[in-house]
């Protein structure tokens, strides 16, 4: 036979059971229920500022707005497109072909530029430009790995410079390329100053040249 319990301690223990209930279910009634009320914050931290939020309407300005006009002439950081030619590579709607006037195409200029690609552009693309540079090679090694890619690396081969698409751009399109970057190849634009831009521009169409001289004269 079971031994017999108070029947004070059953009763006692479902009615303390069933309020213990109450709290929990109130707090995630309290969660699920939007309030327009503050959630409780003991410390503010900056959370709440007097402030004007973008469309709201301020009396402060004649045109009661909280948003200003843009002032006149505002150039938005990295929009000072001021020269088509230097800035963009573009002439007349077209790749530019040539350096812009101020720079010079010279010895000092390619050098400037073999320097600049073999600091920024060989971990990738290799020194001579064949898309075989130490970064590329090991991360080549990480995906092919037997039992799958390390650490689940993701790496879209560096590009041969010398590949017939590429070959073929004019200087202002590799000078695009460079500034912002394509596909998967991030920009340089933020890094690298325009006329050093222009200067790698200028030293990859010279390493093109020299991986493919016509034979003949
Ligand atoms: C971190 C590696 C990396 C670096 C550094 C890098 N590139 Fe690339 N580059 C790539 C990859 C990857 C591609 C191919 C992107 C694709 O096809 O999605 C590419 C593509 C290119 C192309 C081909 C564009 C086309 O039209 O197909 C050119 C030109 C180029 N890079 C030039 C440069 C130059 C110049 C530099 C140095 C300023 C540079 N890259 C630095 C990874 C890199």
């Amino acid at each position: 036979m079971l031994p017999k319990f108070p029947k004070i301690l059953v009763y006692g223990l479902l009615v303390g059971g069933s309020l213990a209930l109450i709290p929990p279910v109130a707090f995630a009634r309290m969660r699920a229920t939007p309030s327009p009320n503050r959630p409780i914050h003991i410390f503010y931290d900056m959370d709440f500022q007097p402030k004007f939020k973008a469309q709201a309407p301020n009396p402060l300005f004649a045109d009661g707005r909280a948003m200003r006009p843009i002032a006149d002439g505002a150039v938005a950081r990295g929009e000072a497109y001021a020269d088509a030619h230097m800035d963009e590579g573009v002439v007349e709607g077209q790749w530019a072909v040539t350096l812009p006037a101020q720079m010079e195409m010279s010895t000092a200029t390619l050098e400037r530029g073999q320097q600049r690609f073999n600091i920024y552009c060989s971990a990738c693309h290799g020194y001579a430009g064949f898309g075989d540079g130490a970064v590329n090679k090991r991360a080549m090694e990480l995906v092919a790995n037997a039992a799958g890619p390390v650490n689940g690396t993701q790496w879209v081969a560096a590009k041969s410079l010398h590949d017939e698409t590429t070959r073929n751009q004019p200087m202002g399109q590799l000078f695009n390329t460079i500034t912002h970057g394509i596909r998967n190849m991030a920009g340089y634009g933020a890094q690298i100053p325009t006329q050093d831009r222009w200067a790698i521009a200028a030293y990859v169409k010279a390493l093109q040249l020299s991986q493919d001289a016509p034979s003949a004269k």
